[in-house]
This record gives C-alpha cells, structure tokens and sequence, in this order.
C-alpha cells in the first residue's frame, strides 16, 4: 500500500508511531502537511496538488487533521475521496466529530445515551435550560474546546448564569450538561478501529480538579470494557463517520454515557497505558480496507434521474406492518431495501422474507415516483409556489406583534 499520512506535525508521537508501524510492515509511507496541499478544480477530475506539484497516486490517507485547520483539512480529506482514495476517517466525519454540539445532535438520533445537554442564546432561557439537564451544579461547555480548556463546572445556578452571560457577551455559544456526579473525575477512552474496540483506557483526573485530560494532569490505566461500553463506542464511531476513532465515556449509574468522539485521537497516552500496538492496528485495518474507498452513495445514486435514497419509517397503522419485503410492493415499484433500522441494530440487505414492524425505518434506493407514495406528508415535495398576493405584507386583526422577542 501507497500511504499518506496529513499531519501539521512529522514529529508528534502519533504521527512518528502511524510512520514507523506502515514501515514496518512494508508499506509506502510519507507524511504531508496538511497545509502545502493545493486542490486542483480544473481540470476534467478532480486533483490534488502537493507542495506546488501534481500528487502522486496514493492508496490510502490516514487524516490526521487538527481543530486549528478543520476547514483546510477537511477539504484536503474531501478531494482525497473524490479522488477514490481510501480514508478511514470522511471529511464529514471530521466536521460532524469536531464541534460537540453537531456531534450530540447527530447522535441523539441513534439511542445512544449522553449527559443530558441544552443550548439556548437568550439570557431568559438560560435558568429553563439549566433546571432542564437536572439543575446545579451543572457542566458548561465551548463548542470547539480540546484538552479540557473551555469545559467548566459551575456550582451554582447564580454562577452558571453569570458565566454563560459572559461567554455570551463575547459571541461564544456554550452547551449546558448534567453534571455527572457517579463519574466525577474519571471517564473512560475506547479506541475503535472499524468494528472493534483496540484498546481503552480510564482516566482519573488529580486532586480536585473534575476534567480527567491527560493535559489537566489526568493520569490514565490501562481498563477492560464491558461489552456494552465497546458495542456504544463502536456504533459511535460509525454514526458520526469515523472508523478511527477515540470514544470518551462517563461512566454513568446505567451504563455509557457518550461525551465526545475524536477523529484524530492521540496514541501516546492509550499505548503506554495498554503497552498495544495501536498505531500498527490502524495500519492493517487501513491496508484491510484500501481496496473498497467508501462513496458517498447519496451522493453517486442521485445523478440517475428520477431515482434516489430516501428513508421509509414504517408508521403505526402503515399497511406494511406485518408485511413481508417481498409482500410490501417495494419491488414492484423498482425500490430496494438497502438497510432495515429497528431501535439501535441495522440489517444490512434484509431478505425479502424479513417481516416489518411499526416504527422500522427502511433505507431505500429506487424510482422517487414509488417512494414518495410511502413517505410520511411532511417531506412530501412542496406544492406549487403561488404568486405574490396583491398586498405582500398585512396586518392580522387581533395579532399586535408578529415577532414575539
Ligand atoms: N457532564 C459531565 N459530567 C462530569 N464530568 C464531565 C462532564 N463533561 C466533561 N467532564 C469531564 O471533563 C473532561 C473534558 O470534557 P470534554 O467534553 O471531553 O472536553 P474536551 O474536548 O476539552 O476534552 C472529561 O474528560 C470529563 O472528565
Ligand atoms: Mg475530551
């Protein structure tokens, strides 16, 4: 395999451990900064430029991509995969992984369980918001903080409300978290690499200090994870898009409680607590998969006209509850079940003889005709746009403001 590495920094631990671990067993290997890329939108496809000069052909990229150049990067990354090079890490993973509100967002979708979290702007919502995630002492968070610098805890509502007034003041949003007292102090790390967890970590923070990062004098030991801590990790990982990643876990009173998912997770502190080769085992999954880059198959199926991707939620009531596949009529209407959703597990391919169930959310390619007949009224094409009415703008008897401050 023909290796590169993105990377600001040739010798950080991380960088220097994925370079040797690829030597080591024979592949290609070089490290480029992130920075001296070029990408190249004129020609017939899309390319790559790299210190002023056409790139080679890779096989793989390994991103290592910091918050400081995530639009950078993640571009680079971006024109990596239209380049059908393989990366283990997509550009929108990157993004959905780096700013903790997205990330929580999109996983609150997918049952996996977090510190309860809120966001609001307006000093009158803030003591609704705090008393909502369970009252003080509560977390307060920048969107973008690493190392635990922008994670505060306030003890008081009066406090979190003066802070969050502050960071307000000076245009920076701040989430609102549960203060997960069980897990004061310690949090564990598992590190996924494609379907499995490689190694994990717990970290204890020092003294009285809450943040257990390794940079807030954090010290860490090696952990064995329960099962279900590994399977929330995993499916993190891939909800968000990544399949390297670093998993941080409370560890609450019934189980996981996802905090954040890292596309570029540091191996210093994971190696030397578990003494594992997990550069080495990013590598072979990287070599692994190199053969199949993954495609953004939204993106690819939609250039057919009057074909596309589109969910199915099987509603209460639907005809199709009870119904096999092959009974629903999908077929006949030239739509295919890509995967199946019920609760947290997915189908990949379910057979025609996998009988539905009210609330299965059916991933489905096929004519757009068919599925929008079985999609629910709220995402149905909008009607018509009218013509301007003769007078666009009126008032409503017995409405005095329309925009209520
Ligand atoms: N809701 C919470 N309850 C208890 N401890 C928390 C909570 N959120 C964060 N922490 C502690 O603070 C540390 C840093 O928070 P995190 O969200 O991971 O920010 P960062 O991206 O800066 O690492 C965590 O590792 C954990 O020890
Ligand atoms: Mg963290």
């Amino acid at each position: 395999m023909k290796l590169a590495i993105l990377s600001r920094s040739l010798r950080a631990y991380s960088t220097q451990r994925l370079r040797t671990a690829a030597i080591d067993r024979g592949h290609q290997v070089k490290v480029l900064d992130t920075l001296r890329f070029g990408i190249d939108l004129t020609g017939d496809e899309p390319d790559l430029h790299f210190r002023g000069r056409p790139l080679s052909v890779y096989d793989a990229v390994i991103p290592r991509v910091g918050a400081s150049v995530t639009y950078f990067g993640t571009a680079v990354v971006r024109q990596f995969e239209q380049m059908d090079v393989y990366t283990p890490n997509t550009a929108n993973g990157i993004m959905n992984s780096r700013d903790k509100l997205r990330a929580s967002q999109i996983l609150s979708r997918h049952n996996i369980a977090m510190p309860a979290t809120a966001l609001v702007r307006n000093r009158d919502e803030v003591r609704g918001a705090i008393e909502l995630v369970g009252g003080a002492p509560v977390v307060l968070k920048l969107l973008e903080g690493t190392q635990g610098i922008g994670v505060i805890l306030a003890p008081t509502t009066k406090v979190a409300e003066a802070i969050i007034e502050t960071l307000h003041g000076a245009n920076q949003q701040v989430l609102i978290q549960r203060f997960v007292q069980e897990s004061r102090g310690r949090d564990v790390r598992a590190l996924v690499v494609g379907d499995r967890v490689v190694a994990s970590m717990r970290r204890r923070a020092q003294g009285e200090e809450f943040r257990s990062n390794v940079h807030r004098g954090g010290t860490v030991e090696k952990v064995d994870l329960d099962p279900a801590y590994e399977e929330v990790a995993v499916r993190s990982a891939h909800i968000m898009g990544l399949r390297v990643a670093g998993v941080d876990m409370l560890e609450g009173e019934h189980g996981p409680l996802v905090m954040e998912v890292n596309s570029s997770p540091g191996l210093r502190g994971i190696e030397a607590a578990t003494k594992l080769d997990v550069a080495g085992a990013i590598v072979d999954y990287v070599a692994d998969q190199s053969g199949f880059p993954d495609i953004d198959v939204r993106q690819r199926l939609a250039v057919s006209t009057g074909y596309g991707v589109a969910e199915i939620a099987v509603l209460a009531g639907s005809e199709l509850v009870g119904r096999t596949i092959a009974e629903s009529g999908l077929l006949e209407m030239d739509v295919q079940v890509l995967t199946l959703h019920r609760g947290t597990r997915v189908t990949p391919n379910p057979g025609p003889g996998k009988v539905l169930e009210e609330g299965d959310r059916l991933l489905c390619f096929g004519r757009h005709e068919g599925m929008r007949s079985l999609i629910p009224a709220r995402s149905r094409r909008p009607k018509r746009v009218r013509r301007l009415p003769k007078q666009p703008i009126h008032d409503v008897p017995g409405q005095a403001e329309a925009l209520v401050r």
